[in-house]
Order: structure tokens, then C-alpha cells, then sequence
């Protein structure tokens, strides 16, 4: 928890997430129950990386994986694909069976982590998804 801080400005700065609805109160909820996939790079003291995994809490057959990003000034070092293997580990060890992510067609590096030689691929999937903010 001492990260949050830094966790929030690197997901505010660089995924647009929304700075009100992340809260001290929900990282800690979340870290709580799925720590083991929530995972920071540090330069030092400094976070240049983070990456966030959930599991389904019930059988642990399934997990899903997000919220993958590195510090602009500190990408194409390989600690992205770091953070997802070390993430990945963590996943097998809780028993895990299969492990979701969604990744946008045109973000060349975040495919190339995933499916590299770490091995995701489409099958016969395609994500579905449906805001709930709308009417
Ligand atoms: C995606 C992201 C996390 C990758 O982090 P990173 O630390 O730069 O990734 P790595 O250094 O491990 O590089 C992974 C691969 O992508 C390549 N790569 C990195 N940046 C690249 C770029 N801008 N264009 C093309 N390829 C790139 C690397 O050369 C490496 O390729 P390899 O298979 O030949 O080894 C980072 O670019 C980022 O934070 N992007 C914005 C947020 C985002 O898109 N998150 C992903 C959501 S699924």
C-alpha cells in the first residue's frame, strides 16, 4: 500500500483511468483479496510499472489480467513482459487453469508480450464489451 500513490498517478497519467473512482479504500480492498497478481516494477523508489490480476474467488479455475503499463520513460526495457511472467507465476501458484487479457488489435507491444512467447492467443474467442453507463 505504501505504492498507491505512485500506482494511481502512473495509471491516471498513462491509462486515463478516473482519478475519483480509485481510491486508497478500493486498492487496499483489492489488494487484500488478489495481491499476489497485483504487482509494481520500481526503478528505486520510483514505480515505473504496474500490473493488476483477478481471479474468479470461487473454484480459481479462472483469471483475467489488466491494467498492464509502464512509464513512457522507461518502456521497451523488457519490464512489461516481466510484470505479466511474474504476474502469470502468480496465477499458477494460486492453481489457476487460464488466464484472460483484453488487448487492443493495434497495440503492437502489449501483442507482442502476450502473444510471444508467453503464448495467448484468440482461439476461437473475440471480447464482447458493453458500457452500463449508458441508457
Ligand atoms: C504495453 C506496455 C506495457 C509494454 O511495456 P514495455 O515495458 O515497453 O514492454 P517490453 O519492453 O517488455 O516490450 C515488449 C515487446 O514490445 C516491443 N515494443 C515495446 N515498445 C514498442 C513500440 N512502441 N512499438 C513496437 N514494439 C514495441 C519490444 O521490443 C518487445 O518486443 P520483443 O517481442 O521483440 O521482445 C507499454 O507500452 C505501455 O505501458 N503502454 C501503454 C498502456 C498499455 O497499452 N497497456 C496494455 C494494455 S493490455
Amino acid at each position: 500500500m505504501e505504492d498507491f500513490r505512485q500506482v494511481k498517478e502512473l495509471l491516471v497519467n498513462e491509462l486515463g483511468v478516473d482519478p475519483e473512482n480509485f481510491t486508497r479504500d478500493k486498492f487496499a480492498a483489492a489488494v487484500e483479496y488478489f495481491g499476489r497478481y497485483y504487482l509494481v516494477a520500481k526503478v528505486g523508489e520510483r514505480v515505473v510499472g504496474f500490473v493488476s490480476g483477478f481471479d474468479d474467488g470461487v473454484g480459481l479455475f479462472h483469471g483475467y489480467m489488466g491494467r498492464l503499463v509502464v512509464d513512457k520513460e522507461f518502456r521497451n526495457n523488457g519490464i512489461g513482459r516481466e510484470l505479466v511472467e511474474r504476474c502469470l507465476g502468480g496465477f499458477k501458484d494460486a492453481g489457476v487453469n487460464s488466464v484472460i487479457v483484453g488487448v487492443r488489435r493495434d497495440n503492437v507491444a502489449s501483442r507482442r508480450i502476450f502473444e510471444g512467447k508467453i503464448g495467448f492467443n484468440g482461439g476461437d474467442y473475440f471480447l464482447l464489451y458493453k458500457s452500463l453507463r449508458e441508457q
